[in-house]
């Protein structure tokens, strides 16, 4: 049977299938347009995310919303999610293992929205959309097609708070986003 939101809003909400089950506060599912031609993927919810069960509502959240804004992209055109649903303690990086038992929902949230464009924030999530061994220091802003999808990473807005002298490279990428979603997104207009 075909996949629907609903089926999958209450699969993820519902889900176990890792240990940060049992200290999440809120399953951070996702935010944005369900038919968005861009989606935006982060590592997984901090703190503030995992009290509001909102994608990247804190700190690099605002800044995250900046980038946006640079671009005349906002959440009601875009689709925001993370790799895992819940947040990992004191923030860590979330685990292999945790990712592997989380991947499939953000599987099934890219085949229902079938973007066109797909823009990883930070290693974590280059490493599980674009490539194992992708590199964020020598790789952002380089695109990949994968399945007919436009990929690419940039600098983790927090990464991007603590240490401002990648912004001005974020720049350029955040430009070379604009330019390939005016190539590619007969719907967006930006
Ligand atoms: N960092 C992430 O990777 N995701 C969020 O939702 C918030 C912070």
């Amino acid at each position: 049977m075909a996949d629907t939101w609903e089926a999958l809003k209450r699969d993820c909400m519902a889900c176990r299938g890792c240990a940060l089950a049992d200290t999440r506060t809120n399953v951070v599912f996702g935010d944005g347009a369900e038919d968005a031609e861009i989606m935006f993927i982060g590592e997984g919810p901090g703190q503030h995310e995992d009290e509001q069960g909102v994608p990247f509502v804190g700190k690099a959240g605002q800044l995250l919303d900046d980038m946006l804004e640079i671009i005349h992209l906002d959440r009601t055109k875009v689709y925001i999610a993370n790799v895992v649903k819940c947040r990992p303690p004191q923030n860590r990086d979330p685990l292999n293992v945790e990712q592997d038992a989380c991947i499939g929902f953000l599987r099934r949230q890219t085949a229902l929205i079938r973007p066109k464009i797909i823009v990883c924030l930070g290693r974590i999530a280059a490493k599980a959309i674009i490539k194992e061994d992708f590199k964020i220091t020598s790789e952002h802003g380089q695109w990949f097609a994968r399945g007919g999808v436009q990929m690419t990473a940039i600098y983790h807005p927090a990464a991007l708070l603590r240490d401002v002298s990648k912004r001005p490279e974020t720049f350029e990428d955040l430009k070379s986003i604009q330019s390939k979603v005016r190539e590619l997104c007969g719907h967006t207009d930006i």
